[in-house]
């Protein structure tokens, strides 16, 4: 008999997760037998002791996020490069842990699941200008994979300028002039954005409302209600998330549609889906897609990330 498999995710403040739902959803799913626990982590070193239960064959596989995930790439022996990457020079911070023969390995899942929440909301980046706030983690692992869905035009700002600058020089390595860092605060240059891409920790966790509103009282909020941009918040809560209720308070329009196939079991038809304005649970529809990638990294069986989408979105059934 196969032994039940040990997954979890590493990070700190993690209790909201939806990520073990999501993979009891994939369990079931798939037929295979184990568990997923959240592993609350304070600091690196308690991060690093759960790395090494992989290494001791203690656990199975591992997602790791804020604050650990450049700790997660500096442990592992290996880096697998995410299929949609063209370049070696897009190694960056890892979100999913596993042992290949006697390797740590290190990925990132990100970019695939930011690509398919695109994907499922039918948004095409083809020519489009796209603003990417945020240069983290998620930030560094997601803006290729805007650039390689045809984006015309990405401006990159992170409230340290450092990191906006360095992602920017290694894009435009691969899509000369491609790539622009952006001054945090400075609105010039970004009225007529056709993408917003919000990849801070703004209205993760324990970040009020107000302080997100006050963080992001620069961007352009006028010019954007007169002409709405799409809004993909990779931040994800119950409803509307912080970043999102602010934009719908400067009068961008809500469209839920995204939650709308999941639960209902059906495939979202082409045509049918015109997004404007804030793509309301787009942190979901990514989630559960990065979520699908880390479980077929672990077990090598491919699961449908919409059904798992389905089981964290609001009136969820426990038959979805
Ligand atoms: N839906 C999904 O599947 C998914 C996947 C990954 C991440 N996420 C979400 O994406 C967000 C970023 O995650 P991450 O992994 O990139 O985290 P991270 O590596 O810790 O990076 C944090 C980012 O947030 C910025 N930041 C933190 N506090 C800020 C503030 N008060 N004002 C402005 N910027 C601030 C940081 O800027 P500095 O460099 O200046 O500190 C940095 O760009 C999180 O909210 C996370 O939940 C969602």
């Amino acid at each position: 008999m196969i032994a039940p498999l040990r997954f979890g995710l590493v990070g700190t403040g993690i209790g909201h997760s939806l990520s073990p739902r999501l993979h009891e959803k994939a369990f079931e799913l798939s037929g295979i037998t184990g568990s997923y626990a959240l592993l609350d982590c304070a600091d690196a070193s308690a991060a690093l002791a759960v790395f090494a239960q992989l290494r001791l064959g203690d656990l199975d596989g591992l997602n790791v996020t804020t604050p650990f995930k450049a700790l997660a790439l500096q442990t592992a022996d290996a880096w697998l490069r995410p299929a949609s990457h063209r370049s070696g020079v897009f190694t960056h911070p890892a979100n999913t842990l596993f042992m290949q023969e006697d390797r740590l390995v290190g990925s990132s899942t990100d970019g695939h699941g930011l690509a398919a929440a695109l994907r499922s909301a039918q948004v095409d980046l083809a020519g489009k200008r796209v603003l990417l706030l945020g240069a983290g983690g998620a930030g560094q692992a997601i803006a290729a994979e805007l650039l390689a869905a045809g984006a015309a035009q990405l401006r990159v700002t992170n409230r340290t300028p450092a990191p906006a600058h360095a992602l920017v020089d290694r894009l435009n390595a691969v899509w000369p002039h491609h790539a622009h860092a952006h001054d945090w605060g400075e609105a010039r240059g970004l009225a007529d954005m056709d993408v917003i891409v919000h990849a801070t920790l703004l209205g993760h966790g324990q970040v009020l409302p107000d302080t997100v509103a006050a963080q992001l009282d620069w961007l352009p909020w006028q010019a954007w209600a007169a002409r709405p941009p799409l809004l993909a918040d990779l931040v994800y809560a119950p409803e509307l998330t912080p970043v999102q209720a602010l934009a719908r308070a400067h009068g961008l329009p809500v469209d839920d549609r995204l939650a709308q196939a999941p639960i209902a079991g059906t495939r979202i038809q082409q045509d049918n889906l015109q997004i404007v304005g804030i793509i309301q649970y787009f942190g979901q529809a990514m989630l559960a897609h990065q979520a699908a990638g880390a479980f077929e990294l672990w077990t090598g069986v491919a699961v449908d990330a919409q059904r798992m989408l389905a089981a964290i979105l609001p009136g969820a059934t426990s038959n979805t």
